[in-house]
């Protein structure tokens, strides 16, 4: 069958056909959704971006184009013209946005057949498995999930223009193709034909040019900027990630947060209509870590930690008091009415907790009757068990959990406990987005495998200037004028106060072991340019990514990504990364040596 070149062009969109068009003729292209055979009738759900439409087939009314309907498969491409009708009664679908009308087909086009799908894009049938969706994602980005969230990515990136260009900011443009950023991860390199044996780094960030840019005296900017880094994926890990990413001048700390806030708010109500109250709480990162065992907590519930290591260095209990002898630490949850907890739920809990590091979980019942039950028992008195109960503040019905062991297994294997419980126990809030500030970070971070600093963020960062005086003595004291945005327990931006001045740049590189001779080479370009007047300037980067995924209420930003990659930075759909022609090596100077097991 020859298919027609020249179509009928749509008059309106699929899912916007409404009661108010009943009457009217109307054109509409799309693709079919399913197609149902009701003894002569033919019903084709037809679908485009917006949503799907029923078209009505009759062979009295319409033979020629009856007939040709009676050819198509999921997935062919039509054009149809009909009439718009409302539906008989008792055949209104209140569950479609156009489920009280359909369209009489008059005439109809096939534009284009289409093999079978792989899988279902139906969202109301079973998920089909990611492998599959990936290498088929110009299928699975049909699917009404998918359309949504790339909408929803779409609506966001415009808020942030009008929002951010209302506040004088300025979108800019950086390279690609340029030099690496210090970001903590792996650069990708590209190699240069023109200049044999040099390679440009894709940036991790814009990091070195927005800073630049403040420099230049644009004193506000701003770019949707997309940054590479070769580093082991996870759910909320990409290698190619975007960044809400922004730079202010003659700015202190508070203008940032205050700025950052009011975006992410601006957002929120014009994407999702949801109201968010400002300012937004602010806490340290050492509280945060007391508190939560995570400098990313999810604030929408309780269940905070508490230390007893004081109780626990007094106890008979030798797990207790080794951990707090050599240096660790002893902290608790307490979950409310979970005392009746059984031997099972206990010991999935305990596994739980070893699977994040913990040597066990020590778990005390305070029963209704107000006694205590306790696989460990026998090595507390009542009083120790009272002493206990009062810090974590647990009452009867409570069950008291604890982890003794070293400050970062105790903070992490907590962290995560808090959050099963807090899951389990159906204390999560849906629906609302709890923005929370992290503030203080420290400036450095000590690499116990290297036996070195490094910085916790990137080597740009302002130290507080009450800890100026830590950088010659004590670096670990040294807090920067660095913050996180968290929303719900992810991890959303961070952003500093940068240095501005060479002298205190240079004394951050030393301590992170970076030679004066190193520092020129990598950074003396920037170095340089501080000396011309850098004004004082800081800002922030929020990923984009994991704030729509947030949004859409994926756990997965591969789902908020339209050509996503895989754990191991494949594209299943085009197969990149690939092996290139020899000609193409050749001329960007390049041999290729494979490590001995490929
Ligand atoms: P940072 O490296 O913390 O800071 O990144 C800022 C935000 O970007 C997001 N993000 C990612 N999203 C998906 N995949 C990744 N691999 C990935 N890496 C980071 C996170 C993170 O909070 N130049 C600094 C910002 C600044 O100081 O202004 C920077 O890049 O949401």
């Amino acid at each position: 069958m020859e298919l027609p070149v020249r179509f009928m062009k749509r008059t309106i969109y699929c899912g916007d056909v409404r009661e108010e068009h009943v009457g009217q003729e109307v054109v509409l292209n799309g693709w079919v959704h399913r197609r149902r055979d009701h003894g002569g009738v033919i019903f084709i759900d037809l679908r485009d971006r917006s949503g799907l439409v029923q078209v009505v087939f009759a062979p009295a009314e319409a033979p020629e184009a009856h007939a040709l309907a009676g050819q198509v498969r999921s997935e062919c491409v039509l054009a149809v013209r009909g009439e718009v009708t409302r539906r008989p009664e008792g055949t209104e679908n209140p569950a479609l946005a156009t489920g009280a009308v359909e369209v009489q087909a008059r005439a109809l086009e096939i534009l284009n057949f289409a093999e079978p799908p792989p899988f279902s894009l139906d969202e109301a049938d079973v998920q089909a498995d990611e492998l599959i969706r990936m290498k088929y994602r110009y299928l699975d980005l049909r699917t009404a999930r998918m359309q949504r969230n790339l909408h929803l990515r779409h609506r966001t990136i415009q808020a942030v223009r009008t929002f951010l260009s209302r506040e004088g900011f300025w979108e800019v443009h950086t390279p690609i193709l340029f030099r690496p950023t210090p970001e903590g991860a792996r650069d990708y390199l590209v190699p240069s034909r023109v200049n044999p044996g040099c390679f440009y780094a894709l940036p991790q960030s814009p990091q070195i040019l927005k800073q630049l840019l403040m420099v230049a005296g644009i004193d506000k900017y701003f770019q949707i900027a997309p940054c590479l880094r070769d580093e082991d994926l996870r759910a909320d890990r990409q290698p190619e990630h975007h960044q809400i990413d922004l730079e202010m001048s003659f700015v202190e700390r508070d203008d940032v947060l205050d700025l950052a806030e009011r975006l992410y708010a601006y957002i929120f109500r014009e994407v999702l209509g949801y109201e968010m109250s400002l300012p937004r709480p602010r806490i340290s990162h050492a509280e945060a870590l007391a508190r939560y065992g995570t400098d990313k907590p999810d604030t929408r519930f309780g269940l905070e930690l508490h230390d007893i290591s004081d109780l626990a260095a007094r106890s008979r209990f030798q797990v207790f008091r080794a951990a707090v002898d050599s240096g660790g630490q002893v902290k608790g949850l307490c979950a409310p009415g979970c005392a009746d907890y059984s031997r099972k739920q206990i010991d999935d809990l305990t596994a739980f907790a070893k699977s994040h590091k913990a040597g066990g979980l020590v778990t005390v019942a305070l029963l209704s009757d107000g006694t205590y039950r306790s696989p460990s028992a026998k090595y507390f008195t009542d009083e120790e068990f009272a002493a206990m109960a009062e810090r974590l503040g647990a009452r009867p019905g409570d069950l008291m959990l604890f982890v003794a062991d070293s400050k970062p297994v105790v903070a992490e294997a907590l962290d995560w406990v808090r959050r099963e419980m807090g899951k389990r126990l159906g204390l999560i809030p849906q629906g609302t987005f709890d923005l929370l500030w992290v503030v203080d970070f420290p400036l450095f971070a000590w690499n116990e495998e290297d036996q070195r600093w490094d910085a916790e963020h990137h080597p740009f960062c302002m130290p507080h200037q009450d800890d100026m005086g830590y950088l010659d003595t004590d670096p670990g004291r040294v807090r920067a004028l660095a913050y996180d945005m968290v929303i719900n327990g992810w991890e959303v931006a961070s952003g500093s106060i940068r240095v501005h001045r060479r002298d205190i740049q240079e004394k951050i590189f030393q301590i992170l072991g970076i030679t004066p001779e190193e520092a020129e080479r990598r950074f003396g370009f920037m170095l340089r340019a501080f000396e011309f007047g850098a004004p004082p300037h800081g800002g922030i980067a929020p990923g984009l990514d994991r704030s729509v995924a947030l949004m859409a209420g994926e756990e997965s930003i591969r789902e908020v990504i339209a050509f996503p990659k895989t754990q191991s930075a494949q594209c299943l759909m085009s197969g990149a990364p690939s092996p290139v022609d020899e000609q193409q090596l050749k001329e960007a100077h390049i041999r290729v040596e494979l490590p001995p097991e490929v």
